[in-house]
């Protein structure tokens, strides 16, 4: 069956893929290994078929902007009609000092940054003590690989021990203000709902907090591949922090178009969840978006920070305040650890995760 397998792909792709994705990923550097190396085009492991890289038309249309320090009703107006129309926005005025948002950035650059035989030792796609170091979430499953490596860890309810020692200290101080700046949304995405504003703290969707710090190095042909596949995030909500050197990488979907999000210094990206998409029986949306291969000579570093439930146990569907006669649930329900389960399984790309779920 194995053999099967692995013939079809030579025969499809030309080429023994499996092998090679195999030996990129045993070598433990990543793709900053590989841009280490000096090459001047990139391994066939990484491009993509052009019909999947610029099928959208894009667009300058920017996503909203929300000032934080506006009156809290205005606010929950101007979040709560973000997310039902974009499923993106940007906050300012949040509250976190720009010295915080760089020292974080630069703790993150750090460990991507350290000499090879360290970082190797870090790498492994297993999260057994809540951290993790590898390139391409999706490495075994999709049919191209992008250009970008990744330090993944759990932030709560347990901070890791195991926490790198390179970016240890920020990372734990950008986990606080995370804690202190979700809670803040979490009320307003809440009231934004018409839902008193504990509502989904009181589901725990604080708690489970998880962190991808990405790093993509300068890509020497960055129109064949991507930086990150298109995706929509799993849990409730996602807070972004980007550094200067985005100019239009990132994009978000709107209207069938590709939206550059650019980056605004001292800003924050915030962004909806399928879970919530879920959750809130669809008033809001949780919205594909991607990440394109680096054409800058600097690398670029983000950093995600994923609010979910902590309890994985529980069972999670339509909130019964949003379900009625008129609107009737439109997903079945599900435990959050099965949902998670399912994420990580399936592959980055498409919506196949809220379908799943998704009542006729
Ligand atoms: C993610 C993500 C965007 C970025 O990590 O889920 O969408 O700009 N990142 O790195
Ligand atoms: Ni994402």
């Amino acid at each position: 069956m194995k053999m099967a397998t692995n013939s079809t792909l030579i025969g499809e792709q030309g080429y023994d893929r499996a092998h090679q994705v195999k030996q990129f990923d045993d070598s433990k550097l990543g793709v900053k290994g590989l841009v280490d190396s000096g090459l001047s085009s990139i391994p066939r492991i990484f491009i993509h078929p052009p019909e999947t890289l610029h099928q959208l038309q894009p667009t300058t249309r920017p996503i909203p902007t929300i000032d934080l320090s506006d009156r809290r009703s205005a606010l929950v107006d101007r979040i709560s009609a973000a997310c039902r129309k974009f499923g993106f926005f940007r906050i300012t005025n949040h509250g976190i000092p720009p010295a915080v948002l760089d020292r974080t950035i630069a703790a993150v650059k750090a460990f991507h940054e350290q000499p090879a035989e360290v970082r190797a030792q870090f790498y492994g796609r297993e999260m057994t003590n809540g951290v993790s170091y590898f390139s391409n979430l999706d490495l075994y499953t999709s049919r191209a690989a992008s250009w970008s490596d990744t330090l993944q860890m759990r932030l709560a309810p347990i901070f890791p021990d195991d926490v790198p020692e390179i970016c240890r200290e920020e990372i734990a101080a950008w986990n606080k203000e995370i804690q202190r700046l979700g809670e803040e949304l979490l009320g307003l995405v809440s009231q934004g709902l018409g839902l008193p504003s504990e509502k989904l703290k009181g589901l725990t969707c604080l708690e489970g907090r998880a962190m991808v710090g990405n790093y993509y190095p300068p890509c020497p042909q960055p129109d064949l591949t991507t930086g990150l596949t298109s995706h929509s995030d799993p849990g409730v909500l996602t807070v972004l922090l980007e550094d200067h050197v985005g100019g239009l990488d990132l994009e978000v979907k709107h209207g069938g178009a590709w939206v550059d999000v650019e980056p605004v210094p001292g800003a924050l990206v915030i962004n909806v969840g399928d879970l919530l998409q879920i959750m809130s029986n669809e008033e809001y949306k949780s919205v594909d978006h991607r990440v394109l291969a680096n054409p800058h000579h600097e690398p670029r570093v983000s950093i995600a920070v994923f609010l979910n439930p902590s309890n994985r146990e529980g069972v999670f569907g339509p909130l019964p305040e949003l379900v009625s006669p008129e609107k009737p649930a439109l997903y079945k329900e599900f435990k959050f650890s099965e949902f998670m389960m399912r994420f990580f399984t399936k592959g980055l790309d498409g919506k196949s995760l809220v379908n799943y779920y998704k009542l006729q």
